[in-house]
């Protein structure tokens, strides 16, 4: 059957019709507007009817109630758009050190570096680290252990200016602990012993963990994971919120638009629940059309890391080998992160005429904040003449609105999420909106979306490389392993 499920029941049809394609509750919503994934639009070989989305609605219905009987329970991610008990601490802190600090610099990786970045680049000045403003901290975010990177930034910067943020859930990331490691040694020896602790804070489960060990022992000041916020699903919680805070985003909206958005993905009908018809494209797409790729398509340059942290929350969330119920499945789509225009001129040849593996989501902003005015010139040349007057804002809207033309005219299902502006409220309802889609597609696909076991294998082999005690026989694997004839050219 058509838009039915594998391992799921959507059999039974939806009882209302949907009034609409596009979402648009109210003035500053964002709003996903999915007409050009339908069979009506680009054709019943690719589209998904909308009987097909009926079809599903029962079973996602369920899964909704599944995910949203865990709120309170170990889905804790889901609260934070109500907790303000966090952001309150937070403001207290930040407040306490303002002025204090021109570099703020996180030091964690995946689920703890990624939103930051993403809320980094939306919400911050464009340009501020390169051109701060008085009194108002840089935020670098250090999610990788290149040593050439992390020796040159410590060669920089001023550690005396700057405050260092560890972020891990675990705290025993082998990464961010080595981090730790040498920023504590560098902070001690260009500022003494009794000043490493008013440069570092560090954000870590509230009992467990070896950071959470140092950290009681060497009295640093500390912001909790709590429990049941995973990595990917983290950035509402103080993983995101203390960095938003120190460089002055406000925390305060953020949390106002995902609590917006969270009240809307709560919504039982299919059809007027944003992240109940996401979680169906993305599943259907994959499962039904065999399209496994998906592209995230940033027509906003301040959204374009967004799109780097929504595929962390797809590929780890959703990329399993076994069911939950113990079957090898090997499932999950592969995210792409692509940016316009800059990708017009890289991917979207491919995207039009390459094969139809793929399905794309747009993230379109209405309004800019500058539109900047093209100057009329050289108005003899029509190749420069019929710009002058224009705004880059309608070169931009076309450009987007051409490629999304070229997309639909040659079979390829898109959608696109439009925010009125990018602002605090709207990116926290774009991240509640993910949040929640891909909480039901691991109902749909029958996985559990909330571990990493892929990751951790790879944490393991680490540890047994660099010697850790107690993985020895890990260690003796991996040479054994190892002694095969290497063919390199
Ligand atoms: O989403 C996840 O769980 C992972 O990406 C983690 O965030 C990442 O592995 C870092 O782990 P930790 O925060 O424990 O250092």
């Amino acid at each position: 059957m058509r838009g039915s499920f594998e391992g799921d029941s959507f059999s039974h049809g939806l009882r209302a019709r949907p009034r609409s394609t596009s979402f648009q509750p109210a003035l500053n919503s964002i709003r996903l507007d999915y007409t050009n994934t339908l069979a009506d639009v680009i054709g019943p070989e690719r589209g998904l009817a909308l009987s097909d989305l009926e079809a599903m609605a029962d079973a996602s219905r369920s899964a909704l109630s599944r995910v949203q009987a865990r709120r309170g329970e170990d889905l804790r991610w889901l609260d934070l758009p109500h907790e303000r008990g966090y952001l309150n601490d937070i403001r207290a802190y930040a407040e306490s050190v303002q002025g204090r600090f021109e570099n703020i610099c996180v030091l964690g990786i995946g689920g703890s570096a990624l939103g930051n970045i993403a809320l980094h680049s939306a919400l911050d000045a464009n340009y501020h680290d390169l051109f701060p403003a008085p009194g108002k901290p840089r935020l670098f975010v250090l999610d990788n252990i290149d040593p050439e990177w992390i020796a040159e930034f410590l060669e920089k910067v001023d550690p005396s200016k700057t405050l260092f943020n560890v972020i891990s859930k675990s705290g025993g990331t082998a990464e961010t602990m080595s981090q730790f490691l040498i920023v504590r040694e560098k902070l001690e020896q260009t500022l003494g012993s009794a000043a490493v602790k008013d440069h570092l804070v560090v954000t870590t489960d509230a009992e467990k963990g070896v950071l959470r060990e140092i950290c009681d022992r060497e009295g640093y000041t500390t912001f909790p994971v709590p429990d049941g916020v995973g990595g990917r699903f983290s950035v509402l919680s103080p993983v995101g919120l203390l960095p938003a805070c120190l460089i002055g985003i406000d925390g305060a909206a953020l949390l106002d638009g995902a609590a917006t958005m969270d009240t809307r993905c709560r919504e039982e009908s299919f059809f007027e629940n944003p992240a109940q018809v996401y979680a169906a494209l993305q599943t259907g797409f994959d499962r039904e059309r065999k399209m496994p790729i998906a592209v995230t398509l940033s027509y906003s340059h301040r959204l374009r890391n967004f799109a780097d942290w929504y595929a962390q929350l797809l590929a780890e969330s959703i990329g399993k080998r076994t069911s939950t119920e113990g079957q090898d499945v090997f499932v999950g789509p592969t995210p792409v992160r692509a940016v316009g225009v800059t990708d017009q001129h890289s991917q979207v040849q491919l995207y039009v005429e390459g094969p139809f593996d793929k399905w794309f989501t747009f993230l379109a902003v209405d309004e800019a904040s500058d539109p900047v005015q093209i100057p009329r010139a050289f108005e003899d040349l029509e190749g420069a003449a019929y710009l002058g007057g224009r705004t880059l804002q309608e070169l931009f809207v076309a450009e987007r609105e051409g490629t999304r033309i070229a997309l639909t005219e040659s079979g390829r299902p898109n959608c696109s999420i439009h925010f009125p502006r990018v602002d605090a409220h709207t990116v926290g309802q774009y991240i509640a909106l993910m949040e929640v889609s891909v909480a039901l597609m691991g109902e749909h696909y029958g996985i559990n979306a909330f571990d990493q076991p892929g990751v951790e294998a790879g944490k393991v082999a680490a540890y047994a490389l660099m010697g850790r005690a107690g993985y020895e026989a890990r260690r003796k694997e991996i040479e054994q392993a190892g002694q095969r004839d290497a063919r390199t050219v």
